[in-house]
């Protein structure tokens, strides 16, 4: 399976304001596309309209595949929020969608998946008696689950701590080899780590970030990948003090 490139163009608006102008984003094919900025701006939505889910905000423009075909049938997205059923079991949540769909379970899958982001022996407890980081790899083995072309990840780590968050995203790097991937964080790290290519978006549009020339996942203590961290941190900074200005 592989993820077809894609392209955002047009505004963002919430209502009649702006949110993000002049939008003009080429998210690569079966590659990871990582999309920062600041609380606000429009992220969430962002993803949210390439998803085709019920958004706040609105796109006059443009979002489409290079290869032509729909988004809508080859996509899944992990949201930023858990979106956990409370009632259902860790197993039941992974399969969700699949029941949903009247699709087949496949249980040694759900469980292997668990298993993959370290909860195997968890998967008949609830989300009410999960830690926050053990729901949110609950909510990423259900995403991986679905096993679609293209992949929106809304701050899929935030809660893990800094060893489980590296093997987390190693699994994910691994097992959605050849999809596109779309990932909003807000940790340089983390961007400078998985990036294929980044974008800072701010609300006059989207500037492309400085990547080291090595493939991901990189090594999060080699010194290219300190310096391209701290130079994202510097790109960061300067967007929020042009934005206050
Ligand atoms: N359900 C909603 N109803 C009305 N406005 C909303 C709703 N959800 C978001 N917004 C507004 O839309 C704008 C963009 O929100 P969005 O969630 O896309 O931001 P974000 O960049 O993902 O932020 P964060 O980094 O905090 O997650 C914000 O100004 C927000 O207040
Ligand atoms: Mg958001």
């Amino acid at each position: 399976m592989t993820g077809p490139s894609i392209r955002i163009s047009g505004t963002l608006f919430s209502g009649q304001t702006p949110l993000i102008s002049g939008l003009d984003l080429m998210l690569p094919g079966e590659r990871w596309s990582v999309l920062l900025g600041q609380s606000g701006v429009g992220k969430t939505s962002l993803l949210r309209l390439i998803a085709g889910l019920p958004c706040a905000a609105h796109l006059e423009g443009q979002i489409t595949c290079g290869d032509g075909m729909l988004i809508a049938p080859r996509v899944t997205m992990m949201a930023q929020d858990d979106q956990l059923l409370p009632w259902a079991s860790a197993h039941d949540n992974v399969t969700i969608c699949s029941r949903l769909r009247g699709a087949p379970v496949q249980p040694n899958r759900a469980a292997a998946l668990l298993a993959k982001v370290g909860l195997s022996g968890l998967q008949h407890r609830k989300p009410t008696q999960m830690s926050a980081g053990q729901r949110q790899r609950v909510a990423l083995a259900r995403t991986l689950y679905e096993d679609r072309a293209i992949v929106l990840l809304d701050e899929p780590f935030s809660a893990l701590d800094a060893m489980t968050r590296q093997s987390v995203q190693d699994l994910a790097v691994n097992l959605l080899a050849n999809r596109t991937v779309v990932l909003i964080t807000h940790d340089p790290g983390e961007a400078i780590r998985l990036a294929d290519a980044a974008w800072m978006i701010t609300p006059s549009g989207s500037t492309q970030c400085d990547l080291p020339s090595s493939a991901m996942p990189r090594d999060a203590a080699a010194t290219e990948t300190l310096a391209a961290q701290a130079a994202l941190l510097h790109q960061m900074r300067g967007h929020i003090s042009g934005d206050a200005a």
